[in-house]
């Protein structure tokens, strides 16, 4: 059994004020229902993991440099994000893919620094609107699984997110055939490479869009395991109601 997993990605935004957001979804989520993951920015991870270390909340960081240490200024390594407190990483956003040039390699370069730390990885892979329009959607998502997810994923160290490029941000949503098109495609895939119990074990979300008044629809989708939520996962208010529609499919 695949444990859900509703993950908030605050992305550019959220001050230290933003943290009450923690502490109200803390006193509200159902400790015997999903996994919680929030990842706020980079400054607020000690912060965060302060307030949520007595919740059920984990938190993760929206990405991680491949080395430990070095000259590269403004990065974060792995190594440091383990010091926060914080147990996820995203790795290979779209949005970093597309505005710092991460290639697959990169991520999968990441994604060892990782797990060198004993922290999960959660991979954001997706088509651009213009692959989805030319019918290389599926080609897409397997150059970018394989390219970017190392050898040795396991259920607990890799969580893969099925984040459409056209429907992050934009109210757009693809179809539950689509969603579950995509989701069994990565799953056969994974089951593939990884064999049975691993293939089975790692958990897929669905990102793009997800907002309460659609979240209970798609969580009704088989090889759905939860969300990553952008927008939504900001305020509390928004993200409870998308927590227990996950817990209620
Ligand atoms: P969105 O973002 O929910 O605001 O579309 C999702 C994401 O980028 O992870």
């Amino acid at each position: 059994m695949r444990r859900k997993l509703a993950a908030g990605n605050w992305k550019m935004h959220g001050s230290v004020s933003a943290l009450a957001e923690l502490t109200t979804l803390a006193a509200q989520i159902d400790p015997r229902g999903c996994e919680t993951v929030i990842c706020p920015p980079a400054t607020l991870l000690f912060p965060a993991c302060n307030i949520a270390k007595p919740t059920e909340i984990a938190i993760g960081a929206q990405y991680c440099h491949p080395q430990s240490q070095g000259p590269f200024t403004g990065d974060i390594s792995a190594r440091m994000i383990v010091e926060t407190g914080a147990s996820y990483v995203l790795a290979g956003h779209s949005e970093r893919r597309e505005s710092h040039a991460e290639t697959d390699s990169a991520v999968h370069n990441q994604i060892l620094a990782v797990w060198k730390e004993n922290l999960t990885a959660i991979l954001c892979i997706g088509e651009s609107g213009e692959d989805r329009g030319a019918g290389i959607t599926l080609d897409t998502i397997a150059t970018q699984l394989s390219g970017s997810l190392p050898d040795g994923a396991t259920g607990e160290n890799a969580v893969i997110a099925y984040e459409p490029v056209w429907a992050i941000g934009t109210g757009d949503v693809p179809t539950l055939t689509q969603i579950s098109e995509l989701h069994d495609f990565i799953r056969a895939q994974l089951v593939r490479r990884f064999g049975d119990t691993q293939g089975n074990a790692i958990r897929l979300l669905y990102g793009g869009s997800v907002k309460p008044s659609n979240a209970a629809e798609i969580f009704t989708v088989e090889n759905v395991d939860g969300a990553l939520v952008g927008g939504a996962s900001l305020q509390a208010v928004d993200f409870i109601p998308i927590i227990q529609a996950l817990n209620d499919a």
